[in-house]
């Protein structure tokens, strides 16, 4: 494997970029291929079938585009068709799950940990068995929640109505005593202020999209499959499913600086 060759993410939509400024942040000298799959978002309703198949058909297209790695941005895609991926394709596949567990792990001093994220992720069960398999005896309060992903699209961060929504999905987790709470969704981290003025200052807040930069730079390190060129700053090149004009405004608010345009294209079915 060429390791000039781009480092390939997708999510179902504009969320994945949160990943993707951890990575390019953590990885400057790297090329990115970022496809958003814009006009069949969200994938956090969706049965873990449907979901499967998408994120084969997201990865297939990033494997057309010659990339030298996949990371899976979504959470939702990474609870049920990492395995699969990982079966399916010849270059690593990376997905944030694991990343985001061994962080709250690490995070956690009294291994009572909540989580949240999409339908679909929370029903696969995907983080609590991480953190099961890796501490028995952690105590895990997973919880739903379906109406934060479309409040942060429309931009509503610092709305009291999405204060007043995270309040009531939050205080039953806190009233377990959680110590550690995972963002386990691409949308979240822009939610930190809102959610840290619920949670209060005592509890630690894991951020999937940045443990799993770092992971995956470990990773890539360890087999040698970084970028050797290190004199240049990598470009972001995004690709999307649906029209590119809403894009390039959303993106900006989660990426934190303007991208390249996006390339409309048509994931070919598996
Ligand atoms: N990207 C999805 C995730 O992280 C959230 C948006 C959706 O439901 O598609 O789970």
């Amino acid at each position: 494997m060429n390791p000039s060759l781009p480092i390939g993410i997708f999510d179902s939509g504009v969320g994945g970029l949160t990943v993707t400024r951890q990575i390019h942040r953590v990885l400057p000298n790297e090329d990115l291929v970022y496809l958003g799959d814009t006009a069949r978002v969200p994938y956090g309703s969706k049965s873990p079938s449907t979901v499967v198949r998408f994120a084969c058909e997201d990865t297939q297209f990033l494997m057309q585009q010659h990339v030298k790695a996949v990371v899976v941005a979504c959470n939702t895609c990474s609870a049920w068709a990492l395995p699969i991926l990982e079966k399916k394709f010849q270059v690593p596949v990376f997905g944030v799950i694991t990343p985001g567990v061994v962080a709250a792990l690490m995070a956690s001093k009294s291994k009572r940990i909540g989580i949240i994220g999409t339908n679909a992720t929370i029903r696969s069960k995907a983080y609590t068995s991480g953190i099961m398999a890796r501490c028995e005896t952690a105590k895990v309060f997973a919880k739903a929640c379906p109406l934060l992903v479309p409040l942060v699209e429309e931009g509503w961060t610092n709305h009291p109505v999405t204060q007043t929504i995270l309040k009531d999905y939050l205080t039953p987790m806190l009233r377990q005593k959680m110590d550690t709470l995972i963002l386990g969704c691409t949308h979240y981290p822009l939610l930190k202020t809102a959610i840290r003025k619920v949670v209060g200052p005592d509890v630690a807040l894991v951020d999937s999209a940045d443990s799993c930069a770092r992971y995956v730079r470990e990773h890539l390190e360890n087999r040698r499959m970084l970028n050797p060129s290190s004199k240049r700053t990598g470009v972001i090149q995004p690709f999307v499913t649906d029209e590119a004009d809403r894009f390039a405004e959303v993106a900006k608010r989660f990426l934190g600086y303007p991208c390249e345009p996006p390339w409309k294209v048509d994931l070919a079915p598996l």
